[in-house]
C-alpha cells in the first residue's frame, strides 16, 4: 500500500494506474477508522479495481466552537487497517497541501446546506462539499463510497455531483451498528459509559418507527412519537427529529406515500450523535 502526502504524487500514481487500465474507487475519511469505515472499503472493493482511501481531518467543516484539535486520531492503526483491507493507496495530505493560504473558492449546495444539521452547524456542508470536490479532482476516481449514516452529507454530495456534472458515481453504504444497535461513529469513544448505554435509545426508536410507518400514520405523528420516545430518556438532549422525503429531503407532514428518512440529532453530554433510517409505508 502506498502512502501519499502530496497532490502531485497522487496524480502521478493515478496516471500510472490509468495507463495500466482499471478503475479507481475513493473512500474519503477523516481517519480514526472503525467498522463503519471498513464497510465502505469492503463495498469499494466490489465497485472497482483499485481503492484509494483518504485520511484528512478537514478544518473547513468544523465550526469556530467545535474543537478540531481534539478530533480523535490514530494514524498508525488506521494505516494497518487499510493495509490489511487491501487498499492500494492512502492519500493523507497536510492542511497546507490541500488549502492554499489565498484560496477563495468554495462549493455549496445552497438549500441542502442550510437545513437540519446545516442549521446546527452553519458552514459545515460548505466545508464538506469543497473538500470532497477537491479530493475528486486530485484522485479522479470513477466512484466514491459514503456512509448512509451521514445521510444529509450523502444527499449534499449526490446533489453537488449532479449540479456540477462531476463524473464520479456516488455509492451510499448502509450504517454499521454495534451489537446493541448504536451506529458506529468516531464520536462514540467520547461518550461516558452511562451515555453510551442511554444512546441505544436512538436505534430502538428508529426500528420501532419502521413498524409504525406501516400502519398508515402521518409523518407529523410519527415524528412526534419518535421525539417523545427519545425525549423520555433523561440523558438524551434532543436537538432535532425530522422526517423527510428520502431523496430530496423535502419536509413531510401528511400520510407517508413513499420512502421517508427519519433523521436524528441528539446530544448525550457534550457529544452530538446523529442517526437515520429510511422507512417505507
Ligand atoms: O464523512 C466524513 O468523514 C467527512 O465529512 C468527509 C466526507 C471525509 C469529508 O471530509
Amino acid at each position: 500500500m502506498q502512502v501519499i502526502t502530496t497532490k502531485a504524487a497522487m496524480r502521478d500514481t493515478v496516471r500510472g494506474w490509468r495507463q495500466a487500465g482499471g478503475s479507481i474507487v475513493l473512500v474519503p475519511t477523516m481517519g480514526y477508522l472503525h467498522a463503519g469505515h471498513m464497510a465502505l472499503v469492503e463495498r469499494a472493493r466490489t465497485q472497482g479495481d483499485r481503492i484509494v482511501a483518504s485520511i484528512f481531518v478537514n478544518p473547513t467543516q468544523f465550526g469556530a466552537s467545535e474543537d478540531l484539535s481534539t478530533y480523535p486520531r490514530d494514524l498508525e492503526r488506521d494505516l494497518a487497517m487499510l493495509n490489511d483491507a487491501g487498499v492500494s493507496a492512502v492519500f493523507m495530505p497536510q492542511v497546507t497541501e490541500v488549502y492554499a493560504s489565498d484560496a477563495q473558492t468554495i462549493v455549496e449546495t445552497t438549500d441542502l446546506a442550510k437545513i437540519l444539521i446545516g442549521k446546527l452547524r452553519p458552514g459545515h456542508f460548505r466545508g464538506v462539499a469543497t473538500v470532497v470536490t477537491k479530493l475528486f479532482n486530485i484522485v479522479q476516481p470513477d466512484a466514491a463510497c459514503f456512509g448512509e449514516k451521514d445521510y444529509q452529507q450523502l444527499c449534499v454530495i449526490r446533489q453537488m455531483v449532479r449540479d456540477l456534472d462531476i463524473p464520479v458515481r456516488i455509492i451510499g453504504v448502509p450504517t454499521v451498528r454495534d451489537s446493541d444497535g448504536l451506529a458506529m461513529s468516531s464520536r462514540n469513544v467520547r461518550l461516558t459509559p452511562d451515555d453510551r448505554a442511554a444512546a441505544t435509545i436512538l436505534s430502538r426508536a428508529l426500528f420501532q418507527a419502521q413498524d409504525m410507518a406501516k400502519t398508515g400514520i402521518t409523518a407529523s405523528r410519527l415524528r412526534a412519537w419518535v421525539a417523545a420516545h427519545i425525549g423520555a430518556e433523561p440523558r438524551a438532549d434532543v436537538q432535532s427529529v425530522d422526517i423527510r422525503d428520502a431523496r430530496t429531503l423535502r419536509s413531510l407532514s401528511g400520510p407517508l406515500t413513499g420512502p421517508a428518512v427519519i433523521l436524528l440529532a441528539v446530544r448525550f453530554g457534550s457529544v452530538l450523535l446523529i442517526d437515520q433510517r429510511v422507512v417505507t409505508p
